[in-house]
């Protein structure tokens, strides 16, 4: 199998299997507890229905918009994750150049393998810089400072990660940072030899947003680890108002459910907030994104731009996200297996099949703009 073999997320998703050592695949591909939210994230753009109109007059499709004060041209962003390097040598670098390439903003995780500063110079399309709370307040406001001296515009702070989801997979494999190559590991990556002779011939291996202030040195950290000894469990919304009263510029929460919360954000001055489970890989049983999005619009969506994120694999699936009123829909997996598969050409491939089904979509919708996208243009499937 090839990259030209590689037609939609699910092709993606084998040719990384097939290419990852089976920890890190498993760490990508996995969820909490029983993964529950994990699936449902997947199946649940299928509750309901498009009703389209036609002879509309169709022949330009414009898919641009804005999201927190940036201009975008495809209604879908590359979330920040982490990690990046480990699944291809080319990392965050391949991301945020794919997405330069597609016109589209781009997230750095704060657990990201390549400088926030590195792709904010090489880069002019927007850019997310995503962080957490730390207990050590120095941490959080360093981080604030970095990113406003790179000249990042958003911020966006995950607020369901407070400990660290249930995962599974990575306990029966072991998947820590960095590798520990105990003998199991160490058949896994033998297997893959392509994956580990790139992995060992490139640039070694680093947190860059946190290398001043952990020490990965003869120690592994696993990210419940990271999430359950560093991040502070005791945070509260008046920390939160107070980063963005200090931020003073457009902040977005990653990870909010439910409407109160909505209001509060949109209280506490937020510029977005992104419904997101985290991929089901926090709260297993949790409400999809999706699920949540047409009650929070109608809450709070004309005081601040909602999003969502999470099983996102179709172009259609981000029109009814659309329809419902979300602003633009975050990508996860759905670039990282294409990155791991074949790193930047992997991802431009993976996001030149969304925007053609955006388009494609959109035609057989009968629309021309996003903005013609509306509810009464979904049905709920009965049974
Ligand atoms: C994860 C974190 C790091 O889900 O975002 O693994």
């Amino acid at each position: 199998m090839r990259l030209s073999h590689c037609h939609n997320f699910h092709d993606f998703q084998d040719l990384a299997r097939r290419r990852l050592p089976a920890p890190i695949y498993n760490y990508i591909a996995g969820g909490a507890d029983d993964e529950v939210t994990l699936r449902r994230n997947a199946a649940s753009f299928e509750a309901v229905d498009l009703v389209p109109n036609v002879l509309r007059g169709v022949a330009d499709v414009d898919l641009s918009t804005t999201i927190m004060g940036q201009e975008i041209d495809l209604p879908v962003y590359l979330s920040p994750t982490a990690l990046q390097r480990l699944f291809h040598h080319q990392g965050e670098r391949a991301t945020a150049a794919a997405a330069e390439r597609f016109g589209t903003m781009f997230g750095v995780s704060s657990l990201g393998t390549v400088s926030m500063e590195e792709l904010a110079k090489k880069h002019s399309n927007p850019q997310v810089y995503q962080f957490y709370f730390h207990k050590d307040r120095a941490l959080n406001s360093a981080m604030m400072a970095r990113a406003k001296e790179s000249g990042i515009k958003v911020m966006m702070l995950t607020v369901d990660s407070i400990t660290g989801g249930n995962r599974e997979r990575d306990l029966r494999t072991g998947f820590s940072i960095p590798f520990r190559l105990t003998p199991a590991a160490l058949a896994q990556f033998v297997m893959k030899p392509a994956w580990g002779i790139n992995y060992v011939t490139h640039e070694k291996f680093s947190l860059p947003q946190l290398d001043a202030h952990i020490d990965m040195k003869g120690d592994t950290l696993t990210i419940g680890r990271y999430f359950t000894e560093m991040l502070d469990p005791s945070m509260t919304w008046d920390d939160v108002a107070a980063m963005v009263a200090e931020w003073n510029g457009p902040f977005c929460l990653k990870g909010v459910m439910s409407v109160e919360d909505a209001r509060r954000a949109a209280d506490i001055g937020c510029t977005g907030i992104v419904l997101s489970n985290h991929g089901g890989r926090q709260l297993d049983g949790s409400r999809t994104g999706f699920d949540q999005l047409d009650e929070i619009v109608q809450a709070v969506g004309d005081r601040m731009d909602v999003m969502m994120d999470g099983g996102v694999t179709r172009g259609t699936h981000v029109l009814k996200a659309l329809a419902l009123g979300a602003k633009a829909v975050g990508l996860g997996r759905y670039y990282l297996f294409p990155l791991a598969a074949a790193g930047q050409p992997g991802i431009e491939r993976a996001l030149g099949q969304m925007k053609a089904e955006l388009v494609r979509g959109m035609r057989l919708m009968g629309c021309t703009r996003i903005d013609q996208l509306t509810p009464d243009m979904l049905r709920l499937r009965q049974g």
